[in-house]
């Protein structure tokens, strides 16, 4: 008799945490996920569309949004952020790259710029 053995079923767990997230100046709500960035939870709700022509080559800074409360709950400024912000006219303490920005388990009010 021949025995084999089965694999066990691997499982991964990712846990996700609903969080919320206001946008101003409207003051609506949506429910967003943590670990997604910013801009994908507010392309999602069609609060923001993605206006770079991705690939990575060509960004215009476009998602560039002011994060009134929950900043301390977001992905740290990494230095291409930084970069990018310092290219940006009207850039303040609290601005943030939406598509650089990942949420995380606090709730997370923006404000969008005015153009
Ligand atoms: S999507 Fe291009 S800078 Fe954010």
């Amino acid at each position: 008799m021949t025995m084999t053995s089965t694999p066990t079923p691997t499982t991964t767990t990712t846990t996700t945490t609903q969080i919320t997230l206001t946008v101003m100046p409207s003051g609506a709500s949506y429910e967003a996920e943590s670990g997604i960035t910013l801009l994908e939870a507010l392309t999602r709700h069609g609060v923001m569309k993605h206006e770079c022509d991705n690939g990575g080559k060509i960004c215009l800074n476009l998602c560039h949004v002011s994060v009134l409360e929950g900043r301390k709950s977001l992905s740290k400024v990494q230095r291409t952020e930084n970069e990018r912000l310092d290219q940006i006219v009207g850039v303040g303490s609290k601005s943030r790259l939406a598509c650089q920005a990942v949420l995380g388990e606090e709730a997370v009010t923006v404000e969008l710029p005015t153009l």
